[in-house]
């Protein structure tokens, strides 16, 4: 579901063309769409629809202000993990009480920045944890109101590295502790409990898991009920999965039907932190072919977009689909398609089956607007590329191309 088609053989963002915007904004080119991240969202959303709830897209997917700005527009919150991601969220002019703070490795200083922008709540991950925000809430004459972060040890069958509530990642507190923690979080002057959390993977192709997480919350929250403490939100995280090949990920409505079913009875709000079903194929990543080679065993084509633009592939082994830009009849082979750095594991795409390129022809990377450009970087001097966001027959630079002067801009005082 997104607005990157092809007409007459031509790739198109919404109504431009892609060869258009590479003319004006040249490669590696991040490219969203705005129509699809508003159908996105919107899809999401609604699908909770008769129940209180707050989505809180999860700035970590992709955090370029463009993005932030039109979701908030929208209604949405943000789920941030940094003192830096509470900065892009306020100067996108996110409602700060609409924001969560999640993340095992809060500093004081962003504790603090977030209790003077008056976030909703801290999503806290360890008795040490509550206990420093206790404290600079305290010096700060304010109450923090917080979730506690349970880690439910249910297996989100996903990828190892973005699998996170199962017991032996770093993740949350085994209920046990939480319970303690909560008594304690009951007894602090500065603390205010107001919550229950979990974020338990990320990609999840079914629902089972979601459900055994919900349920073990549930059967977690009746007990915190004896213990006197109020608890107004519950919090199911992100982690509903995208198609990036053949996956196939249960739709949002499939998905909001069957978390209200799970909710029956019990008077919460809802927060969800979305961040991949919303982002992930609102973006495309667009890069020029250098050349082809062919060694004895591999037929390799070189673009030149790498894994400091989009570490997914070099990172989880990640697929992403690649397209030519144009469409033309040409007999398809094998290829790897890589990037310039200096690293075998430096790939977009391994054995892939693609039609033969020529140089300087257009390659589309789909599925790229979560963890693509936020995960980004400079390795090997490259600066980073453009972002572009795409609205109807409108371009607007989400962001510039970074230039040569960017790479030493805060190194300079050396000299
Ligand atoms: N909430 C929390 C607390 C999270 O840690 C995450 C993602 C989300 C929400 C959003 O999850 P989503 O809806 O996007 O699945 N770099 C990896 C993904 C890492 C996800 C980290 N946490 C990748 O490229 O696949």
């Amino acid at each position: 579901m997104h607005h990157f088609e092809y007409r007459d053989g031509q790739l198109f963002a919404e109504d431009i063309s892609i060869k258009d915007l590479v003319k004006e904004f040249d490669t590696p080119l991040y490219v969203y769409s705005a129509r699809t991240l508003r159908r996105h969202f919107q899809a999401f959303d609604s699908a909770f629809e008769g129940i209180s709830h707050l989505t809180c897209y999860s700035v970590k997917a992709n955090s370029n202000l463009c993005v932030l700005k039109m979701l908030s527009e929208m209604g949405s919150g943000m789920d941030i993990v940094s003192g830096g991601e509470l900065f892009r969220a306020l100067k996108a002019g996110v409602d700060p009480r609409k924001i969560v703070y999640s993340g095992v490795g809060k500093r004081e200083h962003e504790i603090r920045e977030a209790l003077i922008a008056g976030i909703l709540m801290f999503n806290v991950e360890s008795r040490q944890e509550l206990e420093k925000i206790n404290q600079v809430a305290g010096e700060m004459d304010m109450k923090a109101r917080i979730s506690l972060r349970i880690n439910p040890d249910v297996d989100p069958q996903t990828h190892p590295y973005i699998s996170t509530g199962l017991k032996k990642n770093k993740f949350g507190l085994d209920l046990e502790q939480a319970l303690e923690s909560y008594k304690l979080a009951r007894d602090l002057p500065h603390i205010e409990p107001v919550g229950i959390d979990c974020h338990i993977g990320s990609q999840l192709t079914s629902i089972e898991p979601f459900i055994e997480a919900l349920n073990r919350i549930k059967k977690f929250h009746s007990r915190l009920a004896g213990l006197g403490i109020a608890i107004k939100y519950l919090d199911l995280g992100g982690g509903l999965g995208i198609t990036y090949d053949e996956e196939t990920p249960p739709h949002p409505v499939e998905f909001g039907k069957a978390v209200k079913e799970g909710l029956q009875g019990l008077d919460l709000t809802l927060i969800l932190e979305p961040g991949r079903v919303i982002a992930g194929n609102a973006g495309i990543l667009v890069t020029r072919v250098l050349y082809t080679k062919q060694s004895p065993s591999k037929n390799f084509i070189i673009v030149d977009a790498a894994m400091n633009d989009l570490v997914r592939p070099s990172l989880y082994g990640s697929f992403h689909r690649i397209d030519c830009v144009d469409q033309k009849d040409a007999p398809a082979y094998k290829a790897d398609v890589v990037g310039p750095i200096c690293e075998t594991g430096d790939f977009l795409a391994q054995d892939r089956e693609i039609r033969q390129v020529e140089q300087d022809e257009l390659l589309a990377v789909f599925s790229a607007g979560a963890y693509g450009f936020t995960m980004s970087s400079q390795y090997n001097s490259r600066p980073r590329g453009a972002e572009v966001m795409v609205d109807g027959d409108k371009v607007t630079l989400a962001r510039r191309r970074e230039v040569y002067f960017d790479l030493v801009d805060l190194e300079e005082q050396c000299f």
